[in-house]
């Protein structure tokens, strides 16, 4: 991670020793690095060179405002999933013409909503969604702008719980029903069919699951093509992983190098994309410094207790993610350590953060759980009322707090007592 490196054994975030920032912010504290996005970015957009093609960041992967400014000023679209995310995109200050909408269960009031921003798109995900999507444009005398989700059954060679192209799953319409689902969709007098989706799933390191998907996807845009409907834009979704653990996922500019030389050979070159990248633009850009509270030796097992919990980051909990786990201030003489598993103070068994990590660590002492810039905070909660973590935002030497440490209070605001 070049812009979380040590210098003379202490973390820096960019030019800022993170040990620095945890005695002025406190802890858990979220550190991201501008950079680090803005570079992750760049690697797209030389991909995408001399092509007619729009980045929409998945806001859900790290939806903070700040974070959101940061790529709504780079020229970026935000893939929305929900009207919270799309205030959110408002408050930023975000393009709403560059704004497309995901999800299974887009509300009525959610359409409206979207409609009356005037959004890019929407990403209609079944035949019902359609038809309650064009009642509500009628309704308000508009035509929304659609694109159909389709599912194009391929196996993203990832966790089961972040795969979503494969059969048998709720997203997206089946490859066999595309075709008589957009003559439906070209029929309704509130739509307006404008493009063509896909998103095979997270995390995904492999190139091949993409150009299957691409080829399925390009067999149906000329079927669709030929029964008379123009599409305009083909959306290859997101997914691309990280490196949390010796992953090696392509660079984005060498993926859509393949991808971009399958599109000419078809002879889809010309059309404008649109792409739905999240955790490949945040993930590796944000670290969570914790501080170690009790080391507690055990019979079976040691462990080292810190102030960070399954609340802050909920991956291990939920899918046995793998985060690396390192000190914030290194050891000058290597020792060899101690195994522990790394847990949060949250009342459950699940709330462990990292397994048999051999650490050399003491009470006090500082640690960086690394990859921790998507759907950390963004999946943050108040379980146990824990108050979410602070966030900087560095560029360069300078750090910016982005979000305020939340305080008990503000996990029960809105709460109300019984007369
Ligand atoms: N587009 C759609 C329609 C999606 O459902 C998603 C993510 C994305 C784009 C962005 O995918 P990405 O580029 O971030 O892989 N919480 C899980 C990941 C859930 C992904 C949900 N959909 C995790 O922490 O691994």
């Amino acid at each position: 991670h070049p812009h979380f490196a040590y210098r003379d054994n202490a973390l820096f975030a960019e030019d800022v020793r993170t040990s620095e920032l945890a005695a002025t912010y406190g802890t858990p504290l979220f550190i991201y690095s501008k950079t680090a996005m803005l570079s992750a970015l760049a690697s797209y957009q030389r991909g995408f060179e001399g092509r007619d093609a729009q980045i929409c960041y998945a806001m859900k992967a790290n939806s903070s405002l700040a974070v959101l400014q940061v790529f709504a000023r780079a020229g970026c679209g935000f893939d929305i999933v929900s009207g919270g995310e799309l205030e959110r995109v408002q408050a930023a200050g975000g393009d709403l013409k560059k704004v497309i909408f995901s999800g299974v269960g887009k509300t009525r009031t959610e359409m409206r909503q979207a409609l009356a921003a005037g959004i890019g798109c929407f990403n209609v995900e079944s035949e019902a969604e359609l038809d309650v999507l064009s009642q509500v444009a009628v309704a308000m005398k508009l035509r929304a702008p659609v694109s159909i989700r389709v599912n194009p059954n391929v196996d993203p060679k990832t966790h089961p719980y972040i795969s979503t192209g494969l059969k048998g799953n709720k997203f997206g319409v089946a490859h066999e029903d595309a075709l008589r689902i957009y003559q439906h969709a070209a029929s309704l007098e509130g739509l307006k069919v404008v493009g063509i989706d896909c998103h095979i799933g997270s995390q995904i390191t492999e190139v091949t699951p993409y150009l299957d998907a691409m080829d399925r996807v390009l067999d149906l845009v000329a079927a669709i093509e030929a029964a008379g409907i123009a599409l305009a834009h083909i959306d290859f979704g997101g997914g691309l992983g990280i490196n949390y653990n010796n992953d090696m996922p392509p660079e984005a500019d060498e993926l859509w190098r393949q991808l971009l030389a399958k599109l000419d050979a078809r002879g889809y070159g010309g059309k404008k994309l649109m792409i739905e990248p999240g955790r490949s633009l945040v993930g590796n850009a944000g670290i969570c410094i914790t501080e170690v509270l009790y080391l507690k030796p055990g019979e079976q097992k040691n462990f080292c207790i810190i102030d960070a919990a399954m609340n802050d980051l909920p991956r291990p909990a939920m899918y046995q993610a793998f985060h690396a786990i390192v000190p914030v201030e290194r050891a000058a003489t290597e020792t060899a350590g101690v195994i522990y598993d790394v847990v949060g103070p949250v009342c459950e068994s699940g709330d462990w953060i990292g397994r048999d990590r051999v650490l050399d660590v003491a009470a006090g002492d500082q640690l960086a759980v690394m990859s921790a810039g998507a759907y950390c905070m963004s999946m943050a909660s108040n379980y146990n009322t824990r108050g979410r973590a602070a966030e900087l935002l560095v560029d360069g030497d300078l750090a910016r707090l982005i979000r305020a440490r939340e305080t008990a209070a503000d996990t029960f605001r809105g709460e109300l007592l019984m007369p």
